[in-house]
C-alpha cells in the first residue's frame, strides 16, 4: 500500500512538471518561403509571429526569446487578449515591449469581437503605443528600394458569423479589395482563422499566416491536433504550413490557452517565417 502512495504521487508531481513545462516553455518553429515577385532587398526577411496570447503572461521571456529572433517585423494574428478571463494589460505590455524589437502589425481574432466595450479602447491604446493595426486594410513594407504589401483582415466574427455564408459576403469583398490593392507585388496576409483556406488561395495572397487552433489544444504523436474551434475533432488545419497554387498558410499553435486550461503535447509557439528569394 505504502508503495503504491509513493507511485501514485511521484506520478502526480511528474504530470504537474509536465503540464507546467508544457504550457510555459516556449518554443520557435522556422519556416522558410519563396513568394513570386520577391524583390531582392526582402531575400531573408524575417516575419516573426505571434498568436493566441489570450493573456498569457511569459514574465518578459516571450519578448526576450522575440528580441534574439531578431525580426524585421512582429505580427500579432489575433486573440491577444481573452474573452473569459480579460487582463489587457498584459497583451499591452507586450505590445509595448515589442514595438522596441520591430515594427508591429496587428489584427483581431474571435474574442477581440466578443469585447465589444473594451475593444475600441483597447485597440486605441495599441495605436498609441505604435501598433499597426491592419483592419482589413494593407499597407506598403518597404525596404532598401524594394516594397511589399502586408493586409491583415478582421477576424469573420466581427462580420456577424464564424462561418462564410450569406451575411459575410463584405469580409469576402474587403479581402478581394485587399488582393487587388496588392497588385503584383509579394503580398502577406494575416487574418485569424485557417479554415477558411480556399478562400485565402483565391485571394492571390502569397503567404498567409493564421492562429485561432491552438494546433488542436492536445496533439497526438502520428495524429496531430485533436480539437480545435470551427473544425472540430481532429482538424485539417491545425498547425505547420499548407501550399495551394502559390499560396502558403502557415497556422501558428498559438501561445496561451482560453475555456480549456492547458496544452498537452503542444508547447506554446513562436513562428518565424523567412522570404527567400529562391530556395
Ligand atoms: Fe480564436
Amino acid at each position: 500500500m505504502k508503495k503504491f502512495i509513493i507511485i501514485a504521487i511521484a506520478v502526480i508531481i511528474l504530470g504537474a512538471i509536465y503540464l507546467y513545462w508544457g504550457n510555459n516553455s516556449l518554443t520557435v518553429s522556422r519556416y522558410k518561403v519563396s513568394p513570386e515577385n520577391l524583390p531582392e532587398s526582402f531575400n531573408g526577411f524575417r516575419v516573426v509571429q505571434i498568436s493566441d496570447l489570450h493573456n498569457k503572461d511569459f514574465g518578459g521571456r516571450l519578448i526576450k526569446k522575440i528580441e534574439k529572433l531578431e525580426p524585421d517585423i512582429i505580427t500579432i494574428t489575433g486573440d491577444i487578449i481573452d474573452s473569459y478571463h480579460t487582463k489587457p494589460e498584459i497583451a499591452l505590455e507586450f505590445a509595448e515591449n515589442a514595438v522596441k524589437i520591430a515594427p508591429v502589425y496587428y489584427i483581431t481574432g474571435n474574442h477581440e469581437s466578443r469585447l465589444k466595450d473594451i475593444y475600441p479602447e483597447f485597440r486605441k491604446t495599441l495605436e498609441k503605443l505604435g501598433v499597426t493595426v491592419l483592419d482589413c486594410r494593407g499597407v506598403t513594407v518597404e525596404k532598401d528600394g524594394g516594397e511589399i504589401f502586408l493586409a491583415g483582415m478582421d477576424d469573420l466574427t466581427f462580420f456577424g458569423s464564424s462561418v462564410l455564408n450569406e451575411n459575410t459576403i463584405v469580409y469576402e469583398e474587403k479581402l478581394n479589395a485587399l488582393a487587388a490593392e496588392k497588385g503584383g507585388r509579394t503580398g502577406i496576409l494575416l487574418s485569424h482563422r485557417p479554415e477558411i483556406f480556399d478562400t485565402y488561395v483565391d485571394s492571390g495572397f502569397d503567404v498567409v499566416l493564421m492562429g485561432h487552433a491552438h494546433g488542436g489544444q492536445i496533439r497526438l504523436p502520428f495524429v496531430g491536433g485533436i480539437l480545435t474551434p470551427n473544425q472540430g475533432f481532429f482538424p485539417e488545419y491545425d498547425a505547420g504550413i499548407f501550399r495551394s497554387g502559390k499560396t502558403s498558410m502557415i497556422i501558428s499553435r498559438g501561445l496561451g490557452n482560453s475555456l480549456f486550461p492547458f496544452r498537452i503535447g503542444n508547447r506554446p509557439e513562436i513562428i518565424v517565417c523567412e522570404l527567400n528569394s529562391e530556395m
